[in-house]
């Protein structure tokens, strides 16, 4: 199987079983995240303790990226401090944004599948849509865009 074919079940697999797609009633923080390009929306859920994330979830409808991508980054980021958090946002926009910087699969897990998706620049909105809707939760601002 090739390297592009895993990815693509990872993401197909996410998308199809979604991993924490529910409401955190006692949330601490949530927020909307929207795509302007194609009107979907996925709002994001974050219990926070003691400045570290102790449970991170979403709702909404989106296409199979973005989906995937909020699954994967509910997994990922449950249990990482408020500074480790932001620190993988930082990082995750960067290599969306930027096809040469390389990706430690060892660090990145399954979510290198859905960085794979920065091979195609019409999709990256899509990969990024949940990861702006966090940063708008640890912003305190109730919405934000992936513009
Ligand atoms: Fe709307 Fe992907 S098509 S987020």
């Amino acid at each position: 199987m090739s390297m592009e074919d895993l990815y693509q079940e990872i993401v197909l697999e996410h998308s199809k079983r979604p991993r924490n797609r529910r409401a955190i009633p006692q949330a601490s923080h949530r927020a909307k995240g929207h795509n302007p390009l194609c009107g979907d929306e996925i709002e994001v859920y974050l219990k926070v303790e003691d400045e570290r994330i102790v449970d991170l979830s979403f709702q909404g409808q989106g296409c199979a990226i973005s989906t995937a991508s909020a699954s994967l980054m509910s997994e990922s980021l449950t249990g990482l401090s408020l500074v480790e958090a932001r620190q993988r946002f930082a990082e995750m926009m960067t290599l969306l944004k930027d096809a040469g910087v390389p990706v430690d699969a060892s660090k990145w897990g399954d979510l290198a599948a859905v960085i794979g998706v920065r091979r195609y620049p019409g999709r990256i909105k899509c990969a990024s849509l949940a990861w702006h809707a966090l940063q708008g939760a640890l912003d305190g601002r109730p919405e934000s865009t992936t513009e």
